[in-house]
């Protein structure tokens, strides 16, 4: 049987290889990849515009390279992806510093310094691919003529490296100007805040990243600590893995932020393509806001208003890159199968206090949480083939109480009932919630004390005249029930008698 040797040419190959789908953004993080794995602790990044002579820079100050460890790391496939990697190495594939150069530029020049060595410095120029006679992939030794001075703070330097990326093809597009740069590096930046942040926000890092000279601010999804989170669960290593962890949480409704920590919380992309999970590979965001695939009856989760508060922290180690399928861009990783059931129920749970919180405007007292015996709700959610419908419990203890009292009148008032559940205004709510992006004011918000306090004593005087409650139990129940566990005072002051007949509501 004959063998052919079939090597890929050059040209096509590398022009296919621009199109594994960076975005700027993006590719930035894979070359900052390099600079952590290589132990850097300033990365300066720079863009300089220049219409066509424009040009972007990363030097940081790690161990840098020799001649040799330079050559390899430049040539494609460096690596063989299934070799172990040291814990904190960001890299996997041994392509990385040139997709991600490639994507975005047509010369790609790598520079570096060892401590104690000499300046090295390789470079792939895409213009030049097929030109050099003998030489299928031709690897420069040195900058391109006129380049030079763009290498020279590594001269400065003890150790350390510079990429340069150079006509900027993929950038610079036709009618790109210097607005529309201002705007990339806004874009960039909030990408690099967000995929590195946990590394910039460790105790005593060292590490700083600098974007034309400002140092990028870590931005936190999860808003550590906040008093007024509804949920941050302590993290918990799944089982059947070596070492994924997960970290559940809700953050707080918008009624509980100021305006300034509202907006920053929502992240680059907004609250709702902000939810669902974020996964960490050795601490650095691979990707953000998204349910994984994951649903319900075959329908995959989508992100919507409704759950937008959820989020949820997964860290996975590099040793567990196969099973996650994580992709050369770094930017996405699929959780093996038999995670999947885990990873269901740690959503299904995240989703519905992130739901409450949404629909009760954050007012989710601890009390409600805990199942701590309240009264029944007014309104009951049925779910059939037929649909979703809501009904107004007729056993509500107010409710109740003054059916059996009615009289003649009983019919009547259940016939309001049916009118009221018929026609309940779901189009009006849906669509109101859709467009405010919040749900419509209930429980009380906003109305006078006296008002609320009218409500709250007919269902006290309920509880004990007609369900046989002491007071205290009546008080202790009413301040475990939705909406009036809001009004501790108010309930406190309730007692059955004195406000009688100030209070009673007309019709009971
Ligand atoms: N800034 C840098 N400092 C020191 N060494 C570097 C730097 N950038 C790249 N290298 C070396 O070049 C090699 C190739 O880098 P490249 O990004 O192409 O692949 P990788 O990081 O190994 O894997 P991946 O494709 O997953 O990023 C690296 O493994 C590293 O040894
Ligand atoms: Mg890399």
């Amino acid at each position: 049987m004959g063998v052919r040797n079939a090597p890929p040419h050059a040209g096509p190959m590398l022009e296919s290889l621009r199109g594994l789908g960076y975005a700027t953004p993006t590719a930035i993080a894979d070359l900052i990849d390099n600079s952590i794995a290589a132990h850097a602790k300033q990365i300066d990044i720079q863009f300089e515009w220049a219409s066509d002579k424009s040009w972007v820079r990363i030097v940081d100050d790690g161990i840098g390279m020799d001649d040799c460890k330079l050559e390899s790391g430049m040539r494609l496939g460096t690596r063989d992806p299934r070799t172990e990697r040291a814990d904190g190495d960001l890299g996997r594939f041994g392509l990385g510093l040139k997709t991600a150069s490639f994507s975005q530029a047509r010369r790609l020049t790598v520079a570096s310094k060892e401590i104690g060595g000499e300046v090295v410095c390789l470079r792939w120029d895409l213009d030049l691919i097929g030109k050099e006679s003998g030489t299928d992939w031709p690897l420069f030794e040195g900058p391109a003529p006129g380049s030079e001075h763009l290498l020279a703070p590594l001269y400065e330097m003890e150790h350390g490296t510079v990429v340069l990326w150079e006509i900027l093809d993929r950038i610079v597009t036709e009618g790109f100007v210097v607005s529309d740069m201002i705007e990339l590096l806004d874009s960039v930046e909030a990408h690099l805040a967000m995929t590195f942040h946990r590394l910039l926000e460790q105790q005593n890092t060292d590490l700083c990243l600098l974007l034309n000279g400002r140092a990028v601010k870590p931005w936190d999804p999860f808003l550590i600590s906040h008093p007024a989170k509804a949920l941050e669960s302590s993290e918990y290593r799944l089982v059947n893995t070596t070492g994924v962890v997960v970290q559940c949480h809700v953050l707080p409704h918008r009624d509980m932020l100021k305006p300034v920590e509202q907006e920053k919380a929502a992240g680059p992309g907004g609250w709702t393509q902000q939810e669902g999970f974020y996964i960490y590979r050795n601490k650095r965001l691979l990707l953000s806001g998204s349910w994984l695939g994951l649903g319900d009856g075959g329908k995959p989760w989508p992100r919507d208003e409704a759950h937008r508060l959820a989020r949820i922290r997964l860290d996975i180690p590099n040793s567990a890159d196969l099973d996650w399928k994580i992709n050369v861009l770094k930017s996405t990783a699929n959780p093996p199968v038999r995670l999947r059931t885990q990873l269901h129920r740690l959503a299904t749970e995240t989703r519905a206090t992130a739901r409450s919180v949404f629909a009760h405007r954050g007012h989710i007292s601890p009390a409600l949480h805990k199942g701590a015996k309240a009264l029944a709700d007014v309104w009951q959610v049925r779910r059939s083939a037929q649909g979703t419908s809501y009904r107004i419990a007729r056993d509500h203890d107010l409710l109740a109480s003054v059916l059996s009292r009615a009289g003649p009148l009983k019919q009547d008032i259940h016939a309001v009932l049916r009118l009221i559940e018929e026609t309940v205004p779901v189009q009006r709510i849906w669509l109101d919630t859709a467009e405010d992006k919040e749900t419509p004011r209930t429980g009380f918000v906003s109305t006078p004390e006296k008002e609320v306090l009218e409500t709250l004593y007919a269902m006290f005087e309920a509880l004990v005249q007609y369900r046989g409650l002491s007071q205290d139990e009546a008080r202790e129940r009413l301040s475990r029930t939705s909406p009036f566990h809001q009004y501790p005072a108010l309930v406190s002051t309730l007692e059955l008698g004195e406000t009688n007949d100030e209070f009673k509501s007309e019709g009971f």
